[in-house]
């Protein structure tokens, strides 16, 4: 199966309103999961010449380093949302051109036969609620042998943060929005992250968690990042435009007191595996 035959989109399940992104914000503000990203790129030993999958790719800016490492591979870049398929097609498109490939679908259901010699993910497994199903769709797309090296949000991630955003969910100015909302990530801890890769056929599984606490500058900063990387899923249930501002002025609010100022508590699980 030749999988770098053309930009394609398959079907998914998922509404736009849960998949969407604002592209051009998060290219613009992911420097956090971009200095998350380098490490994890870091710690493969690349032949240079693998065909490599980044799952859950948004807007390219790791995706560019990667196929600078790889010099003669091809990577396809996976992702769920249109608009951050766009904008790495925008500014990665020139310059790898055949080497690299961009497909809209879900991770849970990937197109492909066992094509690939390795997947990397950043900051991308923690918005995929079933872990067990995405393991197994990883580890079928993956040569026998073929690697697994990743990094997303684990164990107490933004655990004082999302205290603070579930305190507020039930105001009561603001509980009915809610009503029924679950979070849209899953946090696995270091030893559920390896079983549940042991159990999708995995071996070789090293997985560890580490806290990368993350300043922001300011507050137009923490707003804008809180509001676009973080919180968009709750923010889409808020009707208003001024519900929607007092949420978002309150956590900056609670943050502005905080020493330091406009801190995310940040934790990155770390994962590595191979397909056995
Ligand atoms: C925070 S961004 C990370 C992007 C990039 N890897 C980085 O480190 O900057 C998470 C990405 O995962 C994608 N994503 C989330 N769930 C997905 C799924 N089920 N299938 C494919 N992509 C998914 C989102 O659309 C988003 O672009």
């Amino acid at each position: 199966m030749d999988i770098f035959l053309a930009e394609k989109q398959t079907p998914t399940t998922q509404p736009s309103s849960t998949r969407e992104w604002d592209a051009h914000i998060y290219h613009r503000l992911s420097a956090p999961q971009v200095s998350w990203g380098k490490k994890v790129l870091a710690r493969l030993h690349l032949r240079g010449d693998e065909d490599v999958m980044d799952a859950g790719c948004g807007t390219g800016r790791l995706t560019g380093e990667l196929l600078e490492a790889l010099p003669g591979g091809r990577v396809v870049g996976i992702d769920l949302s249109q608009h951050m398929l766009r904008k790495a097609r925008e500014h990665l498109h020139a310059h790898f051109n055949s080497r690299l490939s961009l497909v809209a679908c879900d991770l849970l259901d990937l197109p492909f036969g066992r094509v690939f010699g390795g997947i990397v993910s950043t900051a991308a497994f923690h918005w995929v609620l079933d872990h067990d199903l995405l393991f197994r769709s990883l580890h079928s797309v993956l040569h026998p042998g073929g690697w697994l090296e990743s990094q997303c949000g684990g164990g107490p991630n933004l655990a004082v943060f999302r205290q603070r955003v579930s305190a507020l969910m039930s105001v009561p100015k603001f509980r009915e929005f809610f009503s029924g909302f679950r979070e849209p990530w899953l946090f696995q801890t270091a030893e559920e992250a390896a079983e549940t890769l042991r159990r999708a056929g995995f071996s070789k599984v090293s997985t560890s968690v580490e806290a990368a606490p993350t300043v922001l500058d300011n507050a137009q900063q923490y707003r804008e990042f809180i509001s676009n990387v973080i919180l968009q899923r709750h923010l889409a249930l808020l009707t208003a435009e001024d519900l929607r501002t007092a949420f978002i002025d309150n956590l900056v609010e609670q943050a502005a007191a905080d020493t330091p100022a406009f801190c995310l508590d940040y934790w990155r699980l770390n994962l590595s595996a191979t397909a056995g």
